[in-house]
């Protein structure tokens, strides 16, 4: 069992910390495999050679390497504002750097984010936006819509808020059963994860409605693929 006396900060900058969260990414994130298998498979299918894939909170590029396996072919922009995750995703990705542009930016700063210019197609931010308040949430929508060509394609898997205080027992059920279930396991308890790891996390997760809302306002069709407790995979197809 972890020790629970303190809180777990997400420490980007450290080298440590994002080398150890590279390492048990999956743990305790029961729907991670199945949110990257169904961004792998849209991108498979939709991704136009000659055309550029944006994903904002790049990490550590897991994804990245497995979208260059499938497509070999394909031109990625990534940004991060951690130095300590992109030395990570510039190692893994290192026969693929001429196709992968790494941006080293804060998407809370959005006015002075400099993107090559490229035909943006496909944007994708994975466990990322749940950082970020929600008007900041907005802005990066508005910004996604504005930059992306007509019928572009967003995918956003995060974490939510869920009612932990009036559903509590059934999250803790259904985190144990979803423990159970996981290849991969953190070994923490349903308690644990309920109600004090979750609590004690200092980010800014939205609602599903909420994040549909939002995109909606930013001028995306948007709808949840998948949706397991607090995770959720979400679509947004710029209006044409
Ligand atoms: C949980 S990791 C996910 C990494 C990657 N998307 C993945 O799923 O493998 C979250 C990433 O978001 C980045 N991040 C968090 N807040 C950010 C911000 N305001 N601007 C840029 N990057 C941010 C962190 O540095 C980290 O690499």
């Amino acid at each position: 069992m972890p020790n629970t006396s303190r809180s777990i900060p997400d420490e980007w900058f450290n080298r440590d910390f994002a080398k150890q969260w590279d390492e048990t990414a999956f743990e305790g994130n029961h729907a991670r495999a199945e949110h990257l298998n169904i961004i792998l498979s849209a991108v498979q299918k939709e991704y136009q050679a000659g055309k550029t894939i944006l994903d904002l909170g790049i990490g550590s590029g897991q994804l990245e390497a497995a979208i260059f396996t499938q497509r070999p072919e394909a031109d990625i922009v990534g940004v991060d504002y951690s130095p300590a995750m992109l030395e990570l995703a510039r190692i893994r990705l290192r026969s693929f750097l001429e196709q992968c542009v790494m941006i080293q930016h804060d998407f809370t700063d959005l006015e002075s984010l400099c993107l090559p210019q490229k035909q943006y197609q496909i944007a994708i931010s994975v466990q990322a936006l749940h950082h970020i308040p929600h008007q900041n949430k907005l802005e990066v929508f508005k910004y996604l819509y504005r930059i992306l060509e007509d019928n572009g394609i967003f995918l956003l898997s995060d974490r939510i808020a869920i009612d932990t205080t009036h559903l509590s027992h059934i999250y803790t059920h259904f985190w144990e059963h979803l423990e159970q279930q996981a290849q991969i396991k953190s070994g923490w308890s349903g308690e644990y994860y309920v109600q004090q790891r979750l609590p004690q996390k200092a980010d800014y997760p939205a609602t599903i409605e909420e994040l549909l809302t939002l995109l909606q306002e930013a001028g995306f069709y948007a709808a949840c693929l998948h949706l397991q407790m607090d995770r959720a995979l979400i679509a947004g197809i710029k209006k044409a």
